[in-house]
């Protein structure tokens, strides 16, 4: 008896549920619309307005005037050099020597600043890593206190204390995050100088800021006494590098 029951109470939710699967094909016509055109078209036409990239027009005269020639490449000017650390710095970028110790700093591209300790032969050099920022650390001069101002581009303007310890001095100027600061030099009164290539492009996405050729750099400074941080020059194409002059004047 309760065997005959329950066969048919489970062929009862069949032709129950054939029904709404009917209803739902006819309704799902809008919906496919909706989905396969609509969607795709709002998206695109947002996407495409949300792009911020933006490109300069191309220079009139830039595929009709006279070809550049680059000078030749001077063969002899790697003859009396060595190669220091191959194989143990990853794409090291800038460079600041402590001549008290005769120790070379230098930034990879792991995050990493290790530090070379070059004998008598490059070969002998010993690379140890040292700290690591997190980020990409790009330029680092000395400053006045035994740290190591580091420019890097996903974290900002750090203080690296002889000690290793990792401070952040600032990471934007007239509320404008830096996006790929990249170099940085002390001066003789503590002034920190650096360079953002782009205000607008991150370190991952350089190739679009040199595809847009726009002056998106910036030139900064900061001043440790005060903790502010200055825009000096606007406008700059892909800003990068910076050295106080040896009579202090200029950058
Ligand atoms: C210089 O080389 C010697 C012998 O190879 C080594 O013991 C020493 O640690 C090296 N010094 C530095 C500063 O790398
Ligand atoms: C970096 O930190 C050290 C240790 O706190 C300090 O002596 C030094 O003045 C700092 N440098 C800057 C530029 O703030």
């Amino acid at each position: 008896m309760d065997e005959s029951k329950t066969p048919d109470s489970a062929s009862l939710p069949r032709p129950s549920s054939s029904k709404p699967t009917i209803s739902k094909q006819k309704s799902s016509w809008p919906f496919t619309f909706l989905v396969t055109v609509l969607v795709p078209v709002v998206a695109a036409t947002l996407l495409y307005q949300l792009d911020s990239f933006d490109p300069a027009p191309l220079p009139p005269d830039v595929l009709t005037g006279h070809v550049i020639t680059v000078p030749a490449r001077n063969d002899h000017i790697l003859r009396e050099s060595e190669f220091v650390g191959v194989g143990n710095l990853k794409a090291p970028e800038d460079v600041a020597y402590d001549a008290k110790s005769g120790v070379i700093y230098t930034g990879c591209a792991d995050g990493w600043i290790s530090r070379v300790s070059v004998n008598d032969s490059a070969a002998d050099s010993v690379v140890g890593n040292w700290v690591n920022t997190g980020g990409r650390p790009l330029g680092i001069a000395f400053g006045h206190n035994n740290e190591l101002i580091v420019a890097d581009p996903q974290k900002g303007l750090l203080n690296v204390t002889a000690d290793g310890v990792v401070e952040l001095l600032t990471d934007e100027a007239d509320g404008q995050k830096f996006k790929l600061i990249d170099a940085v030099d002390v001066a003789h009164n503590g002034i920190i100088y650096f360079t953002d290539a782009s205000y607008k492009y991150s370190l991952s996405k350089s190739n679009w800021e040199i595809l847009e050729g726009k002056p998106n750099g910036r030139l900064l400074s900061y001043d440790p006494a005060t903790k502010t941080t200055k825009v000096l020059v606007h406008n700059l194409y892909f800003a990068n590098g910076v050295v106080v002059s040896p009579d202090q004047n200029y950058v």
